[in-house]
C-alpha cells in the first residue's frame, strides 16, 4: 500500500508514522509513505504558500498553485491514487472507510494548515473529504497519520498475528472492544475476572462478547444495529437489558 501525503510538515508526519507497527511495515516494504511539501513548489523569495482570504476575515488560506503542484508531483509516482483531503468538513472517518482505503493500491492524503485551502484545489483535485470527528485540529497531519495507521494495519502481513485486525474493535461486529488483562493476576487489590483464568474457551468467548455488547450499549448505543445481530447476540442483549433492572 502506498500513501502520498501533501504536507507543510513532513518531519512531523513521518515522526508519527515511522514508530511502532506502521514503522516496521515501512521498513519491511509493505507500506510506503511519500511526502511532498507545497513549500518546495513556491517560487517567490519567501516560498509563500498562503495568502489572506478574499472577503476578509481572520487567518490565511493556502494558495492553489504550490499545493496543486505538490499533488501533481505525487500523482506522477501514484497515478491511480484518489486524493483525500483531511478536513472537519469531510464525512467522518470510520473502520468501514479504513477498510475501503486499504483495498486501494495507493491514496494521496492532502493536509491543510491555517484556515484551510483555496476551494479551487478541492474542486479540481480532491476526490473525497474526510474528517476525524467534530473538532478542529491545527492541521491535517495528525488526521493523516491516523488514517495511515488505521489503513496500514489492515494491509495483509502488517500485523504480526493474522487475527489481530479481525479482533479489533469494530472489525467483526462493529462494536467496541472488550476489556483486556495480563499479568499479574492481582494488581493493587484488583483481580482479573475469574472466567479468564478458567481455561474454558467457550465461556471466555461468551464473556468477551457480553462485555463488548454491554460497553457498546452504554457508551455508543448507536453502533448496535439490531438488524445485524445474530439470534445469539439478540439473546445476549436481552439478558444484559434485563440485568439492568
Ligand atoms: N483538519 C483540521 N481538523 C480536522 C479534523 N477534525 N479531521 C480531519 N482533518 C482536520
Amino acid at each position: 500500500m502506498q500513501f502520498g501525503v501533501v504536507t507543510l510538515f513532513p518531519e512531523a508526519l513521518m515522526g508519527i508514522v515511522e514508530a511502532g507497527v506502521v514503522g516496521r511495515a515501512i521498513r519491511d516494504g509493505k507500506v510506503d509513505v511519500f511526502t511532498e511539501s507545497p513549500r518546495s513548489h513556491a517560487h517567490d523569495k519567501h516560498r509563500t504558500v498562503d495568502d489572506r482570504p478574499f472577503g476578509g476575515g481572520p487567518g490565511m488560506v493556502m494558495t492553489p498553485q504550490p499545493t496543486m503542484d505538490a499533488i501533481g508531483t505525487l500523482r506522477q509516482r501514484l497515478p491511480k491514487a484518489k486524493v483525500v483531503y483531511l478536513t472537519p468538513q469531510g464525512s467522518v472517518f470510520n473502520q468501514a472507510a479504513a477498510t475501503r482505503f486499504s483495498q486501494a493500491e495507493s491514496v494521496i492524503l492532502l493536509c491543510g494548515r491555517y484556515e484551510g485551502i483555496d476551494e479551487r484545489i478541492i474542486d479540481s483535485a480532491v476526490d473525497e473529504e474526510v474528517s476525524l470527528g467534530d473538532f478542529v485540529l491545527s492541521g491535517g497531519e495528525v488526521a493523516a497519520a491516523a488514517v495511515i495507521d488505521s489503513v496500514s494495519r489492515l494491509v495483509p502481513g502488517v500485523l504480526g498475528h493474522p487475527e489481530s485486525a479481525s479482533q479489533d474493535s469494530f472489525a467483526a461486529s462493529g462494536w467496541l472492544d472488550c476489556p483486556h488483562y495480563t499479568r499479574p493476576e492481582i494488581f493493587n487489590g484488583m483481580a482479573v475476572p475469574p472466567v479468564l483464568m478458567s481455561g474454558d474457551h467457550k465461556a471466555i468467548a461468551l464473556w468477551r462478547r457480553q462485555q463488548a455488547l454491554t460497553r457498546t450499549r452504554l457508551r455508543r448505543p448507536e453502533l448496535i444495529q439490531s438488524s445485524a445481530l445474530t439470534p445469539a447476540d439478540r439473546a445476549l442483549l436481552k439478558k444484559i437489558e434485563s440485568e439492568d433492572f
